[in-house]
Formats: C-alpha cells, structure tokens, sequence
C-alpha cells in the first residue's frame, strides 16, 4: 500500500465512524457525523501546511504568530462531498471552494462529468479533493486529473472510508497525492460498493434511494 495513505488512529473518529456505518442511523444524525468525522480527518490532513510570521499586538505585549502561507482550494465531488465542506470551512475559512459534479455511471462504474466550477485560473496552492467515499478510485483520479489540467501544483485528497481497490488506483494515477481518511476497508461487491463500508453517501446524508 502506498507511503501516501493516511488512515486515522484517533479513538474518536472510529467511535463516529461506527454510528455513521450504523444502518440505523437517519439523515440527520449521518450528517453531523460527516461534518465530525471531515473535521477531524481535515485537521491531520491539513497538519503540513505551511506557515508564514505574522506580528500581531495582543492587548499586553507584541506578539510573533503566524498565519497560513499558501491559499487553499476546497473541491467538494457532488453530491457527497458537499457535506464535509461546512467543516473545512470552519478550519480554512478564506478557502475558495470549487465545485466539480461526478457521478458513477452504475454499469460501468466509470465516473460522468456533469459540473465543474473551476475558476479560470489555478489561484490555490494546495487544492484539498473533499468525498467521503473512494470506493474504484475512478472518481477521485478524474477530478485530480481536471485539477491537474487545470494547473493545480498540490492536491490532497480527504476522505472517510476507502478501497484498497480505490487506494491502489488512485495512487497508481498520481502518487503525489496524498490519502486521508478514516478507515481503510476490507474491498469492493460486485456492484462497487465498498464492503463493510456504509452504503451509499449521498442517498444517506440526502436521504434518497
Ligand atoms: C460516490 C462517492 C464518490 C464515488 C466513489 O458518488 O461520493 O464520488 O461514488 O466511487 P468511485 O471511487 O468508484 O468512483 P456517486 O457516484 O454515488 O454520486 P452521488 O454522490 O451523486 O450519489
Ligand atoms: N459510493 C458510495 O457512496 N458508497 C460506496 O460504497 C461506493 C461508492
């Protein structure tokens, strides 16, 4: 498995990770529960940026803080990936955030392009692809190749439950991008699902299908 992968050891996201899993668990609750898990997996993806002085007064005395050097890019996949953006916006409240709709064409398992709201030019330096589940690794690899194409230099990924199958395909595609997720699973059905996994994302936090 790649050097790029990041699976979450924290207690607390395995503890979440088991009531989103939960069958039983409504729309409402499995939304909270992303935003948790999204908050937590984001804040060790997000350990290795970089960091710039930044001289402030607080009311005593000067202060020598910081602030983030590099503009970041959050990139939702539809319709997933739209619940974990509330909760990198509360840790990176300047991001930008670009949209890019793909969905799974359910005979081939291939990824269909229906939206992308990318802006002209690359003004991020480091774009963080946001989608809960990395399941064939066909829609990851897409949107980090529009990304690419587009001109972003540094693309992370963030996640909560992935594929080997996922992992393998997308790190074989670019393996400068690294993996962050919470729980790395045992493999894929004969349908594409990922197998102990949750079901499907979207009609979950959507409450559809
Ligand atoms: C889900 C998920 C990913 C994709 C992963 O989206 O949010 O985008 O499947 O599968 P892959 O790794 O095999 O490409 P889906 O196509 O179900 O669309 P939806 O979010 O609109 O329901
Ligand atoms: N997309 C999902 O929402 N769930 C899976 O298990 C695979 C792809």
């Amino acid at each position: 498995m790649t050097a790029k992968l990041h699976v979450s050891s924290h207690p607390l996201v395995r503890e979440k990770l088991t009531r989103l899993r939960d069958e039983r668990t409504p729309p409402t609750a499995f939304r909270d529960l992303v935003d948790q898990i999204a908050t937590l997996v984001l804040y060790e993806a997000t350990a290795d940026l970089a960091l710039a002085d930044a001289e402030i007064r607080t009311p005593l005395a000067p202060y020598e803080g910081a602030r983030l050097k590099e503009a970041v890019g959050l990139v939702p996949v539809l319709r997933a990936g739209i619940g974990m953006v509330e909760a990198a916006l509360d840790l990176l409240p300047e991001a930008q955030v670009w949209h890019i709709g793909l969905f799974r064409d359910e005979r081939t398992l291939r990824p269909i392009e229906y939206y992308n709201k990318l802006p002209s030019e690359a003004t991020a330096q480091v774009c963080l692809v946001l989608d809960p589940m990395l399941a064939t690794g066909g829609s990851a690899t897409a949107t980090v190749d529009v990304l690419k194409k587009w001109g972003a230099k540094r693309v992370k990924y963030v996640g909560i439950i992935a594929a080997p199958e996922g992992v393998a395909t997308l790190s074989k595609a670019h393996p400068d991008v690294p993996i962050h997720v919470a729980a790395l699973d045992d493999h894929l059905n004969e349908k594409g699902y990922i197998v102990p996994g949750l079901g499907d994302a979207g009609d979950r936090q959507f409450g559809t299908g």
